[in-house]
C-alpha cells in the first residue's frame, strides 16, 4: 500500500513521514532527497544548472541509490551534503528538466512499487503514483513555515534569520509549482491539511486516522 504525502517546502512533510510510517510499520521514501542528488551530481561535474541538454546527457552518468535513510550519489554517501542550501535551489532548478523528472520517476516507482510506503514530495499522488490508497497535501502559512525552519536551523547551530529563510522558500516554492512538468499541486483526491494552528502529533495523529479507515484494494 502507497501513501502520499506532498506539500511546498517547510511544511514538515519530512517529520511527519518518518512519523507516520514508523507507526503503520512502513518504509518511507523522500523523493526530495532524489531531486537533491541529481542537483548534487550536476554541481559536481561542473554543468550549468541552465543547461538542460547537458544535463539530461550527464544523467546516464549518475548512480543514484536509496537504502533506507539514506542517499547514495554515484557509490558515496551524500546524504548530508544534499541538504545545503545552494543544493536546495538546485534541486527546485533540475526538477524542471523533463529527463531528470522521467529519470526519477522511475527510480521512485522501482523503489515503492509493491511495498508498505509513506512516499513525500510534489506530484507523489498526482504523477508518480495516481492510483495510491490514501493522499495527503499539506499546507501551512508561509511565515509559519518559515519560522519553524528557521528554529530547526538554529537548533543545529545554523542561525539564519526569518526573513532569508522565508525569501528562499518563496523561491522555491514559486518555481515548484509555476513549472509545466508536473507542478506542485494537490490531487483531486487527496486530502488537503492545514498544520498552521496543528502540532506534528496532532498532524501525524490526523494522518494516522485517515491511512487507517482508508480502503485498502486500492495500490
Ligand atoms: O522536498 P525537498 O525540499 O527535499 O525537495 C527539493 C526540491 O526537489 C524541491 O524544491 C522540488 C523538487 N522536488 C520535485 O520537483 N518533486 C518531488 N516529488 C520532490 C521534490
Amino acid at each position: 500500500m502507497i501513501v502520499t504525502i506532498d506539500g511546498p517546502s517547510g511544511v514538515g512533510k519530512s517529520t511527519v513521514t518518518k512519523a507516520l510510517a514508523a507507526r503503520l510499520g512502513f518504509e518511507c521514501l523522500d523523493t526530495g532527497a532524489t531531486y537533491r542528488a541529481v542537483a548534487l551530481a550536476m554541481l559536481r561535474r561542473g554543468i550549468a544548472l541552465h543547461d538542460h541538454l547537458a544535463i539530461e546527457t550527464a544523467l546516464t552518468s549518475v548512480r543514484l541509490e536509496m537504502p533506507p535513510g539514506r542517499v547514495l550519489l554515484d557509490g558515496t554517501d551524500v546524504s548530508a551534503d544534499i541538504r545545503a542550501p545552494h543544493v536546495s535551489q538546485g534541486a527546485s532548478k533540475v526538477a524542471v528538466v523533463a529527463a531528470v523528472r522521467r529519470f526519477l520517476v522511475g527510480v521512485q516507482r522501482a523503489a515503492a512499487t509493491g511495498r508498505n510506503m509513506v512516499c513525500e514530495g510534489r506530484d507523489q499522488g498526482t504523477v508518480v503514483f495516481p492510483d495510491a490508497a490514501c493522499k495527503f497535501f499539506l499546507v501551512a502559512d508561509a511565515r509559519v513555515r518559515a519560522e519553524r525552519r528557521a528554529a530547526e536551523l538554529a537548533a543545529k547551530g545554523r542561525v539564519v534569520s526569518v526573513e532569508d529563510v522565508l525569501a528562499d522558500q518563496e523561491e522555491r516554492d514559486r518555481r515548484d509549482a509555476e513549472r509545466d512538468l508536473a507542478p506542485m499541486k494537490p490531487a483531486a483526491d487527496a486530502v488537503i491539511v492545514d498544520t498552521t494552528y496543528l502540532t506534528t502529533d496532532q498532524v501525524i495523529a490526523t494522518l494516522e486516522q485517515a491511512v487507517r479507515s482508508c480502503p485498502t484494494d486500492r495500490t
